[in-house]
């Protein structure tokens, strides 16, 4: 809670930075992934104007707690930079227009597209071609958004305008300010010039794990390692067993990256103008034999914004901020139904559409639950598609109403006199206070009309 709230307080003078330029091959859907609604009771908030919301959230704070000065229109406006690609642009220029922006000024955004690559056929390398005439081509990886923050001159016009950090963060994460904001206050507590954030893993689990790697020289540096790479890593080096669970935390002692990045910005920029933002590449072809020369699909050259302390001075401070549970920091939708029943057939996590909705609801019933609300669980797993969920009473509420537990706690006048039963769904919008609620069953939504709530 005293990170939190010290996130809160130097989010004031942060950058906002959202890849959004994946294809969602996995997910399936048709539109840009930023469109689709968070969850069902919020009555269909998208990904980008919850994001939206959550950033002029934290500059109004910002503006409330600000001097005099600020507050007579030299407000410092938070700035949301919004990496597409062709695959994306249009489609997220034209929601952020067909809605006013969700409220920001239109300058506030910042687009930069990304470049796609050419596509390689075979172990050759041999262009992959369209046509006779055209060469293929894919997105090239998130890690481009350090080179378009640095030739865009973005980052070194925020440093000139006196913000101090940059959050990095993705399309389709509906808790990542549950978890970025204590992250923050982890960072400027600590001076730290890089923070992950990550959550706790379960060996061999699908998603990249934060390691200490020691170079021969002695020196170290704290970077993220694929999963895929990791166990063959561990039995070279420290493990012969590879990756395998603590029998204390029953976790694996390398924690889940998530990817969720905040940056000093001073240390940033230097880093910036010493390579230029390059990232440096791999490549991640799917064979299509054991011959290992013909591919499965033609592949590219990809980057990845994780790696970006690799160039790092040695001494830099690169940390970690590991939010538990899972859960309640990163919850993705990235599967298409058919991709998370494999997911959890492998005992993975699913990162579904319902996965996503169910564990917004979880999260919230159980911050209430924290604040000393009643809230009532079914004991029953439901079924959808093959795979069972706790389903949660279906809460959720707008950023407006609380962005931190010390919110829920000033809004939740008394918490002993609001119940919540496992069959309802309740949605709070504007800046609500609730004296006391009894709600067994059914739907309700809270919202006030003025600014000063109701
Ligand atoms: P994902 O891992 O979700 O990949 O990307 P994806 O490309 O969107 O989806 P698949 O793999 O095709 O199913 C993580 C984040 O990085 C962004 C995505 O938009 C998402 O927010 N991203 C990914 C980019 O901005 N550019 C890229 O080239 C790739």
């Amino acid at each position: 809670r005293e990170m939190e709230a010290r996130g809160v307080i130097e989010a004031g003078n942060c950058a906002f930075v959202l890849v959004a330029g994946g294809l969602g091959e996995r997910l399936g859907y048709s539109g840009i992934k930023l469109s689709l609604p968070v969850d069902l009771s919020s009555n269909g908030v998208s990904f980008l104007e919850l994001y939206v919301t959550y950033i002029l959230e934290l500059q109004r704070r910002a503006l409330a707690g600000g001097s005099g000065e600020e507050s007579k229109g030299n407000v410092k406006r938070l700035p949301l930079a919004i990496m597409t690609s062709d695959d994306t642009h249009d489609r997220t220029v034209a929601l952020l227009r067909d809605h006013a922006f969700f409220g920001m000024d239109e300058d506030q955004v910042i687009f930069m597209k990304q470049e796609k690559v050419a596509c390689l056929a075979d172990g050759n390398a041999s262009l992959a071609m369209e046509d006779p005439f055209t060469v293929q081509t894919k997105p090239h990886g998130h890690g481009d958004v350090h080179m378009l923050l640095h030739t865009m001159g973005l980052a070194d016009k925020w440093r000139r305008e006196g913000f101090k950090w940059v959050c990095f963060f993705q399309d389709t994460n509906a808790q990542v300010f549950h978890g970025l904001l204590p992250a923050l206050g982890v960072s400027a507590v600590n001076d730290y010039d890089m923070n992950s954030l990550a959550v706790p893993r379960k060996a061999k689990e699908a998603i990249g794990a934060i390691t200490r790697l020691r170079r021969p020289d002695g020196s170290s540096i704290t970077i993220n390692v694929e999963y895929n790479q990791l166990d063959p890593l561990l039995r070279a080096t420290c493990n012969p067993d590879g990756d395998v669970n603590d029998p204390v935390t029953g976790h694996s002692p390398f924690p889940g990256n998530i990817n969720q990045l905040v940056m000093k910005l001073e240390s940033y920029c230097d880093e910036l103008h010493r390579h230029g933002g390059v990232i440096s590449e791999f490549v991640n072809p799917k064979y299509a034999d054991e011959t290992r020369t013909a591919f499965k699909k033609s592949t590219r050259l990809e980057c990845m914004m994780q790696d970006f302390p690799k160039s790092l001075p040695t001494g830099s401070k690169v940390a970690f901020t590991m939010i538990r549970p899972v859960h309640a920091a990163y919850s993705p939708v990235k599967n298409s139904v058919s991709e998370a029943q494999a997911k959890a057939a492998g005992g993975n996590p699913q990162h579904s559409a319902a996965s996503g909705e169910f564990d917004v609801y979880q999260a919230n019933c159980e911050m209430l639950q924290r604040v000393g609300c009643r809230v009532d669980v079914a004991r029953e797993k439901r079924t959808f598609h093959g795979m069972s969920y706790v389903v949660w009473p279906r809460v959720s509420w707008s950023p407006r109403f609380a962005l931190t537990f010390e919110d829920l706690e000033e809004k939740i006048i008394a918490p002993d006199r609001v119940h919540i039963g496992c069959e309802s769904s309740l949605y709070i919008g504007r800046d609500v206070r609730v004296d006391r609620l009894e709600l067994p069953r059914g739907r309700l939504v809270l919202d006030a009309q003025g600014d000063e709530g109701g």
